[in-house]
């Protein structure tokens, strides 16, 4: 990764990965966005209480579905990569068509889309706390779960990425890196 430019993360939710990534990586700029407004406040008293109004960006309301995405045009330019941490399964299966559609079309060949989070294998959970949790899921929002990573792959395939990695994290998560090679 080159140490400079912007990071977009979608789905930031209330910011506290944000910031802890801004401080962590003060070379880059962290844009974070939410489509709902109070998660966008949360994030902003985040960035406040943090004290780095002069190096963060105050949060783009974005809506992966809504496309094309509203992007600054110095962030278009000097994009690095995409970051999404438990958005896709909170979120519909449009959500997902969406993110792949909307960072295919921003993102240059080379540069990374990274989703973290529960992933089914080979439409198989990778653990009974999953299961349960995919469950838990499903009973608060019908369009909601836990996602194939096969059918994420296939999304990530018609817009022009490549599975790069696949990285076992804590509890079950995964860490997925695809890489954009065609327009
Ligand atoms: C479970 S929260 C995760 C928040 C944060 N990334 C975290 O890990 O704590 C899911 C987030 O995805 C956002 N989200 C849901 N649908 C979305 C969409 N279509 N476009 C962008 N973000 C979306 C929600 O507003 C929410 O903030």
């Amino acid at each position: 990764m080159e140490k400079e430019g912007f990071i977009l993360e979608i789905g930031s939710g209330s910011g506290e990965h944000g910031v802890v990534f801004q401080k962590r990586f003060p070379e880059i700029i962290w844009q974070t966005s939410d489509p709902d407004l109070l998660h966008r406040k949360s994030i902003i008293s985040w960035i406040e209480y943090e004290e780095l109004n002069e190096k963060m960006p105050q949060p783009l309301e974005l809506n992966v579905e809504n496309i094309p995405w509203k992007i600054p045009l110095k962030l278009a330019h000097s994009l690095q990569g995409i970051v999404s941490i438990n958005m896709i399964h909170v979120a519909k299966w449009a959500s997902t068509i969406g993110l792949f559609k909307g960072a295919g079309k921003l993102l240059k060949n080379g540069k990374f889309l990274v989703l973290y989070g529960p992933f089914k294998i080979g439409d198989k959970h990778t653990s009974q706390s999953n299961y349960f949790f995919d469950n838990s899921l499903r009973m608060q929002n019908e369009f909601w779960g836990i996602r194939n990573l096969e059918e994420v792959k296939n999304e990530a395939k018609k817009n022009g990425f490549f599975q790069e990695y696949v990285i076992n994290m804590p509890a079950n998560n995964f860490l997925i890196i695809f890489r954009k090679v065609s327009c």
